[in-house]
């Protein structure tokens, strides 16, 4: 026998091998036949998956499975009894998104596992195969040998092909406010102990563990995104790190006895998703994790809006002010006579001064103002478990509720309501109602809340099934008032926001507020859309314009890691319906020119073009404003300077445009001359093509108007 003939012997052999092992094993491809799914069992009945794309492991053979604590577990025993496949190719329109509209066109696998030996009992799982990734869940049907039972652990395995790169935060319960960490997935270990930087709420589990949305890219050219979608009463994701084997691991959050999370069947996990792709640009166009969630449970969703607003909020950030009114070292709540106590004349929320916000807001065309320490409680909770800090419905003495809601609807400005719970949920909980009717009563239309701290009832973690629920159940409460809620501290999305579009914005990640706390790594914002975006937008708050925080507290010496065109550009690049100019009035009031960017930048879009990107490096989006023939470019680097190509050719044909391009100046960097810009008019046509320098931590933001 030749070598040739023997090759091919081996190969025949390797192959019934492979089939072997694998029982009852399905396939799958996506639409565009680039991804294949296989589900098979393993030995012992063990349920596993791969997927490859364009014939490139993504994920190796990895196990699946549910271990429980009161009843069998879900791991092994099973034999496929059922298996079905179908297709969808649909579309749909977002009440608020990047695209006019999204198709959703997926084939799918739905298996049935029998666990012979527990009477019959069967669990169902469902994979979907797009064109840029897989999505999959745990299906637990009603039948009469399964009813509640709670999680220990899910074990969900994700096997990875390599030692990938990879932008990872450390594995937490409590908080995704870290800097993210890019390194090679076996340089986990020894990178963890810096990566895990003090929060006021922090329990990390691991010292391999992540956190998801994970965004790792391959040796061999592939951009593989792990997250979860539609996360709903079960708890959050985390991924622990095999490091010998590279193999990603469910880590899920516990509750305050260690438990996982409790279910009654019928009921259902969220989906695993895994974006891949070997352009890092459809990593950012993908919209698996809004296709995996349900269409909008609202019948009317005329009320939800986007929102462009200022808040007073950075000067006490900055510790230019103060939410707290007086300098009391412990005050209580109905106890406190306020009216006696002294103030110590540098809280912000009063009512003259949140005037200066609205007039500020109502000459420059934004829509909302966000007041934050408007009631009283806020003297003495930081950093204590306090049950009781605030009821949501009483002002400090000197905001004046009545007047602020009259001068804001003559002006046409609408109130942002500020409800910080302290991560005291059993007090929010408590007031929620009485809150929600207050803003109505006022007018306010949109709550930003914050769960800062441990939360209480204690034990529990912000990402634990506890804690899942009462988000939505603050939501869909919220809808009811028609209230547009954006949650800082709170789960980072897994594309509610589909469902649930008064979902209108949320934090879930180091944001500007740490440009006043040491500093963001001038990268940062060049992963999040890669990271945290993959779930949903983002409230940012991007625009400060007054890059040396000292400005405005002589004692903070941080400044903005980024120049001030970056920041502007980031109103495109980092995709949110919310979208706030964080930076002071006064400050606004001497940049005019460059505002104007931000006064005209659109906040919900007909289209979204990802020009370039890379994570960690580069990102340039175009995009239409909704329903006008408008289009605005953000491009933004890392320190790198670069050149930005910037096309045009998404504008219709035939037509010239006038594009303003806000640009870094010559001698730009956002460290030695960060507040340097110009601005030029250019004519474009579809076939024009820019070039555009960007400056070390630079960015350009371009508006693009029909002549
Ligand atoms: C943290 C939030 O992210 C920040 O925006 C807010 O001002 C403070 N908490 C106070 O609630
Ligand atoms: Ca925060």
């Amino acid at each position: 026998m030749n070598y040739q003939n023997m090759r091919k012997l081996l190969f025949f052999f390797l192959l019934l091998l492979s089939a072997a092992s694998l029982v009852n094993a399905q396939e799958i491809n996506s639409p565009d036949k680039n991804l294949t799914l296989t589900f098979g069992l393993k030995e012992n009945g063990i349920p596993t998956y791969q997927l490859t794309y364009k014939h490139k492991d993504v994920i190796k053979s990895s196990k699946l499975g549910i271990e429980t604590k009161d009843v069998p577990s879900m791991l092994e025993g099973f034999t496929v009894t059922k298996t079905e496949q179908s297709s969808a190719d649909e579309s749909w329109e977002p009440v608020l998104g990047e695209l006019k509209t999204i198709r959703n066109h997926y084939n799918e696998l739905l298996v049935t596992l029998t666990q012979k030996s527990l009477k019959d009992r069967f669990i169902r799982i469902r994979f979907r195969v797009f064109n840029d990734g897989l999505g999959f869940r745990y299906e637990f049907p009603e039948q009469d040998n399964l009813n509640y039972f709670i999680i220990k652990e899910e074990r969900t395995q994700f096997a990875l092909a390599g030692d990938h790169k990879a932008f990872w935060l450390p594995g937490d319960f409590d908080t995704q406010e870290y800097s993210t960490v890019t390194s090679k997935l076996s340089e986990v270990r020894a990178k963890m102990k810096d990566a895990v930087t003090a929060n006021s709420s922090q329990t990390t589990f691991s010292p391999t563990g992540l956190q998801t949305p994970l965004m790792m890219k391959s040796d061999n050219g592939l951009y593989i995104n792990i997250h979860e979608a539609a996360l709903v009463d079960y708890s959050c994701l985390s991924l622990n790190l095999d490091d010998k084997n590279m193999i990603l691991e469910s880590v899920l959050t516990p509750d305050a006895i260690g438990d996982k999370g409790y279910l009654q069947a019928p009921s259902k996990s969220p989906w695993r998703t895994i974006i891949v792709s070997d352009k890092a640009a459809d990593i950012l166009a993908s919209k698996l994790v809004l296709n995996l969630n349900e269409p909008t449970k609202y019948k009317d969703v005329s009320w939800i809006k986007p929102i462009k607003y200022v808040g007073v909020w950075w000067e006490m950030i900055t510790g230019k002010s103060t939410w707290a009114y007086s300098d009391l070292p412990s005050v209580q709540l109905g106890v406190t006579d306020y009216s006696k106590v002294k103030p110590n004349g540098k809280h912000a929320a009063n009512t003259a001064h949140v005037k200066e916000y609205i007039d500020f807001a109502a000459k420059n065309g934004l829509d909302a103002v966000l007041v934050e320490g408007w009631n009283e409680g806020w003297e003495d909770w930081f950093g204590k478990t306090k049950d009781y800090v605030f009821d949501f419905v009483t002002p400090y003495p000197d905001f004046d509720v009545q007047e602020l809601h009259r001068y804001a609807a003559a002006k046409g400005i609408k109130m942002m309501m500020h409800h910080e719970t302290s991560g005291s949920v059993r007090n929010y909980e408590r007031h929620l109602d009485t809150a929600y009717q207050f803003m109505v009563a006022n007018g306010y239309n949109s709550v930003k809340s914050g769960y800062v701290g441990n939360i209480i009832p204690r034990g529990e973690h912000h990402y634990g099934q506890f804690m899942v629920d009462h988000y939505l159940y603050a939501l869909t409460e919220a809808a009811k008032y028609k209230i547009m809620v954006n949650a800082h501290e709170a789960l980072r999305p897994t594309g509610l926001n589909r469902t649930y579009p008064n979902l209108i914005g949320n934090e879930a990640a180091r944001g500007t507020e740490y440009e006043a706390f040491g500093g963001n790594n001038v990268d940062h914002t060049t992963i999040l859309p890669f990271t945290r975006l993959i779930g949903g937008p983002m409230d940012y708050t991007p625009g400060i314009f007054q890059t040396k925080i000292s400005a405005y507290n002589p004692e903070n010496t941080s400044f903005v890691h980024s120049t001030l065109v970056h920041q502007m550009a980031l109103y495109v690049t980092l995709y949110s319906p919310l979208q706030m100019a964080g930076d002071l009035p006064e400050t606004y009031n001497k940049f005019m020119d460059a505002f104007q960017f931000i006064k005209d930048v659109a906040v919900d879009w007909d289209d979204t073009n990802i020009l370039e990107a890379e994570p960690g490096d580069y990102i340039t989006i175009a995009r239409k404003a909704k329903n006008k023939n408008e289009w605005y470019i953000g491009a933004i680097t890392d320190e790198n300077p670069r050149i930005a190509n910037i096309s045009f050719d998404y504008l219709p044909k035939g037509k010239t445009y006038e594009a303003t391009i806000y640009a870094d100046g010559k001698d730009a960097s956002y460290d030695k001359n960060p507040q340097s810009y110009a601005i030029r008019k250019i004519k474009v046509t579809s076939k024009s093509k820019l070039k555009q320098a960007l400056a070390s931590g630079g960015g350009a933001a371009i508006s693009v108007k029909e002549l």
